[in-house]
């Protein structure tokens, strides 16, 4: 049987994304981690799975690119799996922050001196430090592991360049880190939490990786094509909500109106969102806005869902 919305997709998308592209050239490609630099600035990909297991993709969407951020959600839904809630929200709070996604302001100002939340900088530093394992490479083997779960996709490596990169040059996290320690927020050695972080933040993917990852969320935790409950449905409902309140930084309310689906963005230009029971989504246009967020990809969104109703709001 034919899905109307999945045939209107079809036909519309391609038509869609040439519409976004020229929206790159109001964005900036992220340079700070030097080899993020390289990616192509009017780049605009998408891949979006529907729940039966229909993929549909448009424009670059062969790109790979970094997840960065894009992994904070994954990571801080394998510590609640590895922790629980009540020792996680120890560490993390639950609010979004109005502040850049690398602003250690509030560390120092707010007593008692925790991240506000685990998508910023300071609260995904912190959710790495909480990862189990024998030690940092056992930690990130973990991670990459139940990565390549979700994504269906047993080849998901590492960027080592990008890896490299932003090793090298994450001193703004680096200090954050050693704030965090002196708060007796992170325990152990600065050195290997970062190196846990770096290294997810550096996990090469594909548009239609991130889509079969959002759709895991989108069904609540079970991989629809496999029928595997990977996630319980309680960690999902947590990311989801903070993807919806913290996902897109401090645009994050513009989005929830504009848009109206959890998503979260990395500074390599991808977006990861879902249709509520319906579709995993992944996006790339390497191209940023001034808070750090795709400009074309979140132009493609806006353009989707309004024109499919998608907001939940
Ligand atoms: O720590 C960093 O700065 C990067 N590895 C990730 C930041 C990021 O993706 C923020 N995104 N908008």
């Amino acid at each position: 049987m034919t899905n109307p919305e999945i045939e209107r997709i079809k036909t519309a998308l391609p038509g869609w994304v040439e519409a976004g592209k020229p929206f790159a050239s109001e964005g900036k490609v992220a340079s700070y981690i030097p080899e993020l630099s390289k990616a192509p600035k009017e780049a605009l990909g998408i891949a979006l799975i529907s729940k039966d297991g229909e993929t549909i993709a448009a424009g670059d969407a062969d790109l790979s690119f970094t997840m960065q951020s894009i992994s904070k959600v994954f990571t801080l839904i394998l510590a609640l799996m590895d922790n629980g809630e009540e020792l996680v929200f120890s560490k993390v709070g639950m609010e979004p922050t109005g502040d850049n996604f690398n602003s250690m302001l509030k560390l120092e100002l707010v007593r008692p001196g925790i991240p506000f939340n685990p998508l910023i900088n300071a609260g995904a530093i912190t959710v790495s430090s909480l990862i189990e394992g024998a030690d940092a490479a056992d930690k990130s083997a973990r991670i990459l592991h139940f990565f390549k779960e979700l994504a269906a996709n047993d080849c998901l490596d590492y960027d080592m360049a990008v890896y490299r990169s932003e090793s090298e040059t994450g001193d703004l996290n680096r200090s954050m880190a050693y704030l965090l320690k002196d708060n007796g927020v992170l325990n152990g050695s600065v050195d290997d939490v970062l190196d846990v972080y770096f290294r997810h933040c550096s996990i090469n993917v594909r548009c239609a990786d991130l889509a079969r990852m959002a759709l895991v969320l989108a069904c609540d935790g079970t991989d629809p094509l496999t029928g595997q409950t990977l996630i319980p449905r309680r960690y999902v409902q947590i990311a989801k909500t903070f993807m919806t309140t913290c996902g897109m930084y401090n645009a994050s309310g513009e989005f929830a109106i504009q848009v109206g689906l959890p998503a979260k963005s990395g500074v390599s230009g991808g977006i990861l969102t879902l249709v509520p029971g319906r579709f995993g989504i992944g996006i790339v246009g390497p191209a940023l806005n001034a808070k750090g967020n795709s400009r074309a990809g979140v132009r493609l969104l806006e353009t989707m869902s309004q024109e499919l109703d998608w907001s939940m709001f």
